[in-house]
């Protein structure tokens, strides 16, 4: 793990600061009782308190992997990358990095480190950040707790998952950048108009910051096709409506290979004062 990002980490436990050992394989505290971390095969440290909840599973961390593979969502990348280089962010924190697949994108020239709760989610970007040589490091631990140093990231991305303003207020540098990411009204559009009769309009995300200022908001959408019944499934489980929709609308999904639907990114960029 990356000599930078070590020095920001702090102890779950003591709140201490960390470092490695020199084989690369224990992540130790300076705490007054040292607690030790082992680093595990595919390069990520374990940084959760017992009992703090699970993340995402492997079936869903597999569905992201492929569908995000595919390179469908990669314009969004692009916009994020453009951003975090004109707010000349070098150190960024992905609260809620899933399998990794911006965190590992977006770590050329700078310091990134992706956290998410999800075990299998972290394993993946991990293993991915080590075959491909991206320079990311990753955690598992918590969005609301983070295991990193006060005012220690000039940048935190937060896409598609629980925002924690204080807690980022507390992560980021005074003047730091935080990026958030949702769904727009017309996200997914044409997934729903196959799955529903009367389809609504996304609502937007209820969780947005209100102590920092809002500086910049774009909005990014352009059309997919989303090619095989693979594919397709593992967008829809990517989605909330998974978890909502019933036999008979699956059922209409299920009988196609190809799907025609808008992309709407809602994208925000906060910054904290001084
Ligand atoms: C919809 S996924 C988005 C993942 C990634 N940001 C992306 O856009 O591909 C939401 C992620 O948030 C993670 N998550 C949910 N609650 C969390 C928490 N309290 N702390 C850390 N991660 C959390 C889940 O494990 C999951 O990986
Ligand atoms: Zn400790």
């Amino acid at each position: 793990m990356n000599a930078t990002i070590v020095s920001k980490l702090s102890c779950p436990i003591c709140k201490s600061a960390m470092q490695m050992d020199t084989d690369g394989k224990v992540c130790r505290c300076n705490g007054a009782r040292t607690h030790c971390y082992d680093v595990a095969r595919s390069g990520y440290l374990n940084l959760t308190l017992p009992g703090g909840g699970e993340g995402d599973s492997k079936a869903a961390v597999q569905a992201r992997k492929s569908f995000l593979g595919a390179g469908y969502y990669a314009p969004l990348c692009d916009v994020l990358d453009e951003m975090l280089s004109s707010c000349n962010a070098k150190s960024v924190l992905d609260a809620g990095s899933g399998e990794g697949y911006y965190t590992n994108r977006l770590a050329s020239g700078r310091d990134v480190l992706g956290v998410d709760l999800s075990r299998a989610g972290v394993d993946a970007a991990a293993k991915y950040a080590k075959q491909t040589g991206s320079g990311a490091a990753f955690a598992v631990g918590s969005i609301f707790s983070l295991p990193v140093a006060d005012e220690s990231f000039d940048a935190l991305i937060n896409l598609f998952a629980p925002c924690a303003e204080s807690e980022f207020l507390r992560v980021l540098k005074p003047m730091g950048n935080l990026l958030v990411v949702g769904a727009g009204e017309r996200h997914l559009f044409g997934l729903k108009e196959i799955l529903y009769e009367n389809p609504y309009l996304n609502p937007g995300r209820a969780d947005l910051p209100t102590d920092m200022k809002q500086i910049d908001r774009r909005r990014l959408t352009y059309r997919i096709e989303v090619e095989g019944r693979e594919q397709i499934e593992a967008l829809f489980s990517m989605t909330p409506y998974y978890w909502r929709t019933s036999e008979s609308d699956r059922a209409k999904l299920e009988a196609i290979d190809r799907l025609k639907t808008e992309v709407d990114f809602d994208i925000f960029l906060y910054r904290k004062g001084q």
